[in-house]
């Protein structure tokens, strides 16, 4: 089963996220897809609309579709005014949790330590952290992060250069990160990230336990048309 990430980072609204839902429903009713196991699609939107989004994926009765958060606070709740903490999150049915992602880290400061500290705010509230590395952060990330918490984690291989460049990465420079994270962080799952879409994420799917994606997750019908390829009865595994 390959894990399919779709990170929206700063883009749709309430409207926009509604049209977004009710265009991948009938598109994925249309197409046949996400009947078996072959795919586990997560979308994370922003803060605002997680609400509206977990109702749509109720309603459109998705049960292969989960949902996640861009992030949280490395604090707990209280007087960290802006941050959204872990308790604030909790009744949304989140699964998931990206953590690390390389706009954080250059955008908002965030650094090992304090990737480290939503690692476990993640954690200890039942969010699974997909944890974002590059080249760079591979081994020093791991020097923050309690062991007891490398088995909880999904990571992702995130050279900053592919990221929103239409520059996807080499699929041997991305089976060398594959290696280089197992050896630190154990046999986790690793998924790669940096433009991905429908033409290049097979090479991807070869190495990887999934993708995390994007410019192509944005538009309903470039998001399914990965999850077309994913399903190809040719290449299930
Ligand atoms: P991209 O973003 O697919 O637009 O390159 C990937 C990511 O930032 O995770």
């Amino acid at each position: 089963m390959k894990l399919i990430i779709a990170n929206w980072k700063s883009n749709h609204n309430l409207n926009s996220t509604q049209n977004w839902f009710e265009s991948f429903a009938s598109l994925v009713q249309q197409k046949g897809l996400l009947q078996d196991s072959a795919a586990e699609v997560v979308i994370s939107p922003p803060y605002p609309v997680l609400s509206i989004a977990r109702h749509l994926i109720k309603a459109l009765g998705f049960s292969r579709v989960q949902l996640g958060t861009q992030g949280l606070s490395q604090f707990g709740s209280g007087a960290y005014t802006g941050a959204v903490a872990a308790e604030n999150l909790e009744g949304l049915g989140l699964e998931y949790c990206l953590v690390g992602h390389s706009e954080r880290r250059r955008f908002f400061a965030e650094t090992d330590e304090v990737v480290a500290q939503k690692v476990e705010q993640a954690i200890q509230h039942n969010l699974t952290p997909v944890l974002c590395l590059d080249k760079s952060t591979i081994g020093s990330q791991a020097d923050y992060i309690d062991e007891s918490y490398y088995s909880k984690l999904v990571t992702a291989f995130e050279p900053t250069e592919a990221i929103g460049s239409g520059h996807n990465a080499e699929a041997s420079e991305v089976e060398t990160a594959v290696h280089q994270i197992k050896q630190v962080y154990g046999d986790v799952p690793v998924l790669y990230g940096g433009s991905v879409n429908a033409e290049n994420i097979e090479q991807y799917l070869e190495v990887c336990s999934g993708v995390l994606v994007g410019g192509a997750s944005l538009k309903a019908s470039s998001f399914v048309d990965l999850i077309e390829v994913v399903e190809r009865p040719d290449r299930q595994n």
